[in-house]
């Protein structure tokens, strides 16, 4: 069966997989760099694409040895081409080409924001096309109509902060290391999400974007005048808020769309609390509602790969100058309110 290798350093994960036939996860590896840049508060671009250089042929070395494969058994090569930081894409690049050329192997070029998409059917093969799709991570929430594994249309997103974005920064004000989605789920879990109101951002703003950015400053003047305030109600009520605005959209576009089926993708989709808002609205609305497995949800190469096969299948090989790109622009069903930088 056909043997992939993914490749993925789109932004500050190095991120390599070996999958079987497009579906069987053979090795999924990440390394992240979110340590190496905490004393700058973000991400270094340059301190970015030296860390990849670094990791990336260790990685490969392990995820083909954890596989059992050795480098001729691979068929052919995924690599994210677009959209992230261009240093950051071109030494994945760069690594996949050369490979492709010293094994005389295919290499198929990926979106990363639609590899994310794709997670979703990776683990749910029996999920229709066309299907509503939410992607929520540290850098996007978008809201996307999946006609297929290329053919998407965008018909909402945030018009400032991403909702991970939105997580991490309101974790730093209560103190929680980076990334802080996880910690904040954990701490979610012994507060009372109706002791503190936050805002509902955009609830009824009758369309389908979203904002976080007035969520993230009223936890911070929450805690600047009333810092003795519980920190796990406070992370209850920021989820709680979160997945009523992500839930109460999504679903509402759903309906309008009539699709039947809605697929939630990317690294915030692996919150707790936000599957279970969304499962408990999926049976009274009778829409259903997918998520990927965790180590699907948060940046991976196994979707890279994923989505990858699909293109090996179909025949369709990226040259070997094969360029790499910093944002995409996305058909969408409206114009953005905020125009996406060029
Ligand atoms: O998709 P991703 O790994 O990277 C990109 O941004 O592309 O998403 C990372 C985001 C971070 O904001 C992180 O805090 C969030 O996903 N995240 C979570 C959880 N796991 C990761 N947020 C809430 N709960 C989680 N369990």
């Amino acid at each position: 069966m056909t043997i992939g290798l993914g490749i993925d350093t789109s932004f500050d994960d190095t991120a390599i997989a070996v999958v079987r036939g497009g579906k069987e996860i053979l090795a999924n590896l990440t390394v992240s760099q979110f340590t190496d840049h905490q004393e700058f508060g973000g991400i270094v671009p340059e301190r970015a694409s030296r860390r990849h250089l670094e990791m990336l042929f260790p990685l490969a070395e392990r995820a083909l040895l954890t596989a059992g494969m050795g480098l001729m058994d691979i068929d052919y090569v995924a690599v994210a081409v677009e959209p992230g930081l261009v240093g950051s894409l071109l030494i994945g690049v760069t690594f996949a080409k050369s490979l492709a050329l010293a094994l005389d192997r295919p290499l198929t070029a990926v979106n990363h924001l639609k590899a994310h998409v794709y997670a979703g059917r990776m683990d749910h093969p029996d999920v229709p096309y066309p299907h509503l799709s939410l992607l929520i991570s540290g850098a996007n929430t978008l809201l996307i109509d999946v006609a297929d594994e290329d053919d998407m249309t965008v018909i909402g997103g945030t018009i400032d902060d991403a909702v991970g974005e939105c997580l991490d920064k309101t974790g730093r004000t209560l103190g929680l290391p980076l990334p802080a989605g996880p910690h904040l789920e954990v701490l979610a879990k012994t507060g009372d999400p109706k002791k503190i109101r936050l805002p509902r951002p955009m609830l009824s703003s009758g369309d389908f974007d979203f904002s976080f950015s007035g969520l993230k400053t009223a936890v911070l003047y929450m805690m600047r005048d009333r810092p003795d305030t519980s920190r796990a109600d406070v992370a209850a009520a920021l989820l709680s808020s979160a997945s009523t605005v992500l839930v109460e959209k999504t679903m509402s576009a759903a309906k309008k769309l009539d699709r039947r089926s809605v697929v939630v993708v990317g690294g915030v989709a692996a919150n707790l609390q936000i599957r279970e808002a969304f499962a408990k609205r999926a049976k009274s609305d009778d829409i259903d509602v997918r998520f990927p497995s965790k180590a699907l949800c948060t940046d991976n190469a196994a979707m890279i790969a994923g989505l990858g096969y699909v293109r090996y299948a179909k025949g369709i090989y990226s040259p070997i100058d094969q360029p790499v790109r910093a944002n995409v622009s996305w058909k969408r069903a409206i114009p953005p309110r905020v125009q996406p930088p060029t």
